[in-house]
């Protein structure tokens, strides 16, 4: 009898617990890859940059996993529409949830939902052609717009902004969204963290790459910057800190776009009647560790306000799920008997795609030594394609996955655009392997 895993969700840690289980299993196992989306991969597909090609790259190495004679993906299937929890225990030994972090996290702040503010999580989904998110969702008509937050996601998204249409030409960025980057208004970004330089969370190589940008003249200001000692700061803040210094006293060159990276400043309120106009920030600074304001406001301009204060995970139906960390509560992985968890819904939404691997290698060494310690457990009862077939529901395969990719490297070709374009919609992917989407 061999042992029956079933995982939820492709992304990194997904395919990183497939690949642990085949590693460490000491007997027989059939793993299925479950996804609510056509496609797998998760953020590596829908949330790395495009133009970070060398990182989308670990594709590649994902890829193999789901090649293995173990491993099935089945897209199209999602926990909480076409399966429940009660069907994943009665067809499988043990369920792994890595569903990610899929929304954006809220600033609770007067106008936060006002046309023209927008959730950094809808904006990568846009220009990386996610089927939830429409190519017609934006037009870049101001020219003034603010980025909050000083993360990476924040980094990626001014990037895109910054860069020109031409710049991205050979990525993967679909061609409607394409069109739309190069009618971009765009000239001012104005990049907001809420306390200092030596307290952002980008990292040194993504910042260096804001201030090679062709397009685009970055500054910061000097009294932003700050003055003091950097020796004590550890090697990454310390780099991150003399490049903004370096950037306040850089000259402008004329460039089209200009990036403004401020600090010590927190958003109060977007302010505008139909649509954003502005946005008011307030003066910040530090009492006993924590931000505080200090009552001195300035308003920014801008036509649009691009919130990057992090993603969090949305509760699983039938999964437990603690609202204050906003994760899946488990020990080394295990959540109850039987049921499992790995990567962004169980340790939150940071990290870098590697953290997954050994996240996900931890909770696979929980698992099957939860299974040897039941040496006489029964088969599951039922099939998954059973249960589907029952349904109605016809999964994505490996190979229909494959033909869109075929699809995207086709459409690349006739656009005279790089590897891949992709596809966008679920009726365009579904086409690529001639079938509808369920409606
Ligand atoms: C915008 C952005 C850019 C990033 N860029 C980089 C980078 O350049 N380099 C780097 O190292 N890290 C990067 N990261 C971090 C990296 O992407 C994450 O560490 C990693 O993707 C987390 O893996 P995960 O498998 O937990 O989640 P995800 O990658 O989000 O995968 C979750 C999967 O679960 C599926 N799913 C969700 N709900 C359901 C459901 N109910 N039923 C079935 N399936 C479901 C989703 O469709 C998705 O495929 C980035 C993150 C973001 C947000
Ligand atoms: N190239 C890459 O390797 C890459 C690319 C993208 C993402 N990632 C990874 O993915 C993870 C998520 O990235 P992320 O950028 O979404 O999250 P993040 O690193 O947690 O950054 C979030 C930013 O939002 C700020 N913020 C939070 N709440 C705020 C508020 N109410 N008002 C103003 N600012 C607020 C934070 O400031 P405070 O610090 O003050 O809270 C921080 O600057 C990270 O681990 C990141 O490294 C990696």
């Amino acid at each position: 009898m061999s042992l029956r895993v079933a995982i939820v969700g492709s992304g990194p840690a997904g395919i990183y617990t497939a690949e642990a289980l085949t590693k460490q299993a000491g007997e027989q196992v059939e793993i299925d890859v479950l996804d609510r989306l056509p496609t797998p991969y998760g953020l590596v597909r829908y949330g790395v940059a495009p133009d970070h090609t060398s990182i989308k790259s670990i594709a590649g190495y994902l890829r193999r996993v789901l090649e293995l004679p173990s491993v099935r993906f089945l897209g199209g299937v999602e926990l909480g529409g076409e399966i429940s929890v009660d069907d994943l225990t009665a067809c499988y030994d043990a369920v792994v949830y890595c569903t990610g972090a899929m929304v954006d996290r809220h600033l609770g702040i007067p106008g936060e939902d006002l046309p023209g503010s927008v959730a950094a999580t809808d904006f990568v989904n846009w220009y990386c052609g996610h089927p939830d998110m429409p190519p017609d969702t934006f037009s870049l008509d101001s020219t003034e717009v603010a980025v909050i937050g000083v993360g990476n996601v924040a980094v990626d998204v001014v990037r895109v902004l910054a860069k020109t249409a031409d710049e991205l030409r050979s990525t993967d960025v679909p061609q409607e969204v394409l069109d739309r980057l190069a009618k971009s208004q765009v000239t001012g970004i104005h990049m907001i963290g809420r306390r200092g330089p030596e307290h952002a969370k980008f990292t040194l190589k993504e910042l260096r790459e804001l201030g090679e940008l062709a397009n685009c003249d970055v500054s910061v200001r000097p009294e932003e910057a700050g003055s003091g000692e950097v020796g004590e700061l550890s090697r990454q803040i310390r780099g991150n800190v003399e490049v903004l210094r370096s950037w306040s006293a850089r000259e402008a060159k004329g460039r089209p776009r200009r990036l403004s990276v401020r600090f010590w400043l927190r958003p109060v309120e977007i302010l505008g009647s139909s649509r954003v106009e502005g946005l008011r920030l307030e003066r910040t600074r530090l009492a006993d560790g924590r931000v505080v304001g200090t009552g001195e406001y300035e308003t920014l301009p801008v036509g649009m306000v691009l919130r990057s204060v992090g993603y969090q995970s949305v509760p699983l139906p039938g999964v437990p799920f603690d609202g204050a960390t906003m994760t899946v509560p488990n020990t080394a992985g295990r959540v109850s008997e039987g049921q499992y968890v790995a990567g962004w819904l169980k340790r939150g939404p940071t990290g870098v795609i590697g953290t997954n691997k050994s996240d996900a290698a931890e909770t696979v060494r929980t698992l099957l030594a939860d299974l040897a310690s039941r040496p006489d457990r029964s088969a599951p009862p039922s099939r998954l394609d059973d249960l589907l077939a029952a349904r109605g529901v016809r999964p994505v395969t490996y190979a229909d996955w494959l033909s869109i990719e075929a699809a995207e490297a086709a459409l690349a070709a006739s656009l005279g655009r790089g590897e891949h374009v992709k596809l966008v919609g679920r009726q365009a992917m579904f086409a690529a392997f001639g079938r509808a989407p369920a409606s």
